[in-house]
């Protein structure tokens, strides 16, 4: 039978996540999780609410979450909303702003969520290329998009651009500014001032990644209180969980739990950075919890991804013409960082070695 798609879903693909392999034992690098546990607290709060409460639907605007962020980042809770994950608020900002045949300028390469997000609204995508040393291309000021989104760390790059230049931009576009901000906790600077001071910004953050909660999926968007009230029209109506909610507070709550650990990721990261040259790769600056790193040479850095792979250490692979040659690689705990630099030597003196098909 001929079901009757919308025909951008019909030809699209849908989104790839990098890969959550069901059998244990794996060094996982390849999805930028935080290798730390999230602090006791939240464990707590769930363990609390663990009741009859269940049965009731959780509050719609995730209330008490926005009152703790509004106390922990000193914003108005009028300026906040809630995400099931910041790639839920990704994508209430595309039912928001991107209708069919409308326009999302981002420089690339980039996230890639943005793209099937705008695939689904049925519009278009505007890429500007970022240059070699992924700073900010002047080209992006001079787009008329309704929205522009910048990663700031970017992903895969982990690279990022000065605040001074996130404020021009806000300045020069006719449009929205988004600025993901999933990576920010690893980062030197935040642009969650602009924010506060301008009417067509919104900042989002994630718990995902430095609050160690990918698994629970929250998100939080800042913004003028108009942006907020438009978002909250096309939001699901109770997008967060009871539990999510109460998760998110707690870790809020407990801030200087998630800052030890990006203290001691940030410090493997520079390890990381220092060591990667030394088994043939070269990496991008990062301001993330992973590293680019590219090949020295022109060669494919496919075949390194699996043979790391075969030793059950992943590492997220990209076979896109600008990134064939690079690996992603998520800073892990200072042993898995050593397993995966050890499997990389080991691997590096197999390909160079006469006879490539004997394993160390
Ligand atoms: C740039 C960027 N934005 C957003 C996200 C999504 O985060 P979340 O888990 O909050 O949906 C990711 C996840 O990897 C990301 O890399």
């Amino acid at each position: 039978m001929k079901l009757p798609w919308r025909r951008n879903i019909s030809r699209m693909s849908g989104y790839v996540p990098g890969e959550q392999p069901c059998e244990d034992g794996f060094v996982k690098l390849n999805t930028n999780e935080n290798p730390y546990p999230p602090s006791p607290k939240v464990k707590k709060a769930i363990a609390g609410a663990l009741d009859a409460s269940l049965r009731l639907y959780p509050s719609p605007a995730a209330a008490a979450l926005r009152r703790q962020a509004s106390l922990t980042y000193g914003i108005d809770e009028n300026r906040i909303i809630a995400g099931n994950g910041s790639d839920d608020l990704l994508a209430m900002i595309a039912r928001a702003f991107v209708g069919e045949g409308g326009t999302l300028a981002c420089p690339a390469p980039t996230y890639t969520l943005y793209d099937t997000l705008v695939a689904i609204q049925g519009g278009k995508m505007l890429r500007v290329p970022y240059p070699d040393d992924y700073t900010l291309p002047k080209a992006l000021s001079r787009n008329r998009a309704p929205v522009t989104i910048v990663a700031n760390p970017n992903s895969p790059s982990g690279t990022s651009v000065p605040l001074a230049q996130l404020a021009d931009l806000a300045e020069r576009i006719p449009g929205l500014l988004v600025i993901d901000e999933a990576y920010a906790d690893f980062a030197d600077e935040t642009a969650l001032s602009l924010a506060r001071e301008r009417e067509n910004v919104i900042v989002l953050r994630t718990f995902s990644k430095s609050f160690s909660l990918a698994g629970m999926r929250i998100g939080l968007g800042f913004a003028h209180p108009a942006i907020i009230d438009g978002l909250n029209k096309v939001r699901d109506s109770y997008n967060l969980n009871r539990l999510s909610i109460l998760a998110g507070e707690a870790a809020l709550k407990d801030a200087a739990w998630m800052e030890r650990n990006v203290a001691m990721v940030r410090k493997t990261r520079e390890r990381l950075a220092a060591s990667l040259p030394e088994v043939g790769f070269v990496p991008f600056p990062s301001q993330a919890n992973f590293i680019l790193a590219r090949k020295s040479g022109l060669d494919s850095a496919r075949p390194v991804y699996e043979a790391l792979k075969e030793r059950k250490i992943l590492v997220r692979y990209f076979d896109t013409p600008r990134l064939s040659n690079c690996l992603r690689i998520t800073v892990g705990t200072d042993d898995e960082v050593g397993v995966l630099l050890d499997a990389m030597k080991r691997i590096g003196r197999i390909r160079k070695s006469p006879n490539p098909s004997v394993k160390a």
